[in-house]
């Protein structure tokens, strides 16, 4: 597979969060204190790589009911399939690409060193996933829908159910960190860093949807989360 020549539409800012949005206060001492400077060009590592093909990936990377204990024991909580396909701006599906994501347990716990919420640890769960998409650029995980949890914003700010998405898209300056919150849950529109939107549109986005004809009866409900990246320029622009 080769990358050579490929350009990318540029990111829309005003559709993207800001780095700086002050009622998401871990944002203002992340965010650049100096104005951005624009590159004129992409690197050569930006546009060629990365290429996965060498990746082996373990039976269970995908299933997160059983990669912690390698089946072992079977975590709490309510048994889901996450899945959708993986897009760029103009419907190209992209195929072969990387999509990991991380999740609290069922009470809202990361297993993570720095996470001390009240909710206890799930000795059968780990929370972490990986798989690469396929030729139609689909990519599918099972797992436990996770909590929403308590973090310290404002006096009483909670986190949505979310799970965290990183997904590398044709190359690595399309790549994509985003979440995937749950159709309906009244959290969603008082969390502050869903506020950073400014978009609601750009929040329907974010909101894996019920899609009860891939759900497995008397097993796992299944939620579809299609996920769109950055597109090539040439697609959109045919002298190019
Ligand atoms: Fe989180």
């Amino acid at each position: 597979m080769t990358h050579d020549n490929k350009r990318f539409v540029a990111r829309d800012r005003n559709w993207h969060p800001p780095a700086y949005a002050p009622g998401y206060k871990t944002s203002v001492a992340r965010s650049p204190q100096q104005a951005l400077m624009s590159m004129q060009q992409p690197t050569v590592s930006e546009l060629t790589g990365p290429d996965f093909s060498h990746l082996r990936l373990g039976p269970y990377d995908n299933d997160l009911l059983m990669n912690f204990t390698q089946g072992e024991g079977l975590p709490q909580g309510e048994r889901i399939i996450m899945f959708g396909r993986v897009m760029d701006q103009f419907g190209k599906p992209v195929p072969h690409t990387l999509v990991e994501m991380w999740q609290a347990n069922a009470g809202g716990r990361y297993r993570h060193k720095k996470d001390a919420y009240l909710a206890p640890l799930d000795p059968h769960f780990g929370g972490v996933g990986r798989c690469l998409t396929d030729d139609q650029g689909f990519y599918r995980f099972r797992t436990i829908k996770p909590g929403p949890y308590p973090w310290p914003n404002d006096v009483n700010s909670w986190r949505p159910a979310h799970i965290h998405v990183s997904v590398t898209g044709p190359s690595t300056s399309t790549r994509l960190i985003t979440q995937m919150y749950f159709e309906g849950d009244p959290l969603i529109p008082l969390c502050p860093i869903v506020h950073t939107l400014k978009d609601p549109e750009a929040v329907e986005t974010m909101v894996g949807r019920l899609d009860m004809a891939n759900s497995r009866p008397m097993d796992c409900l299944a939620y579809r989360f299609d996920i769109v990246v950055r597109g090539e320029l040439q697609t959109y622009f045919e002298n190019q």
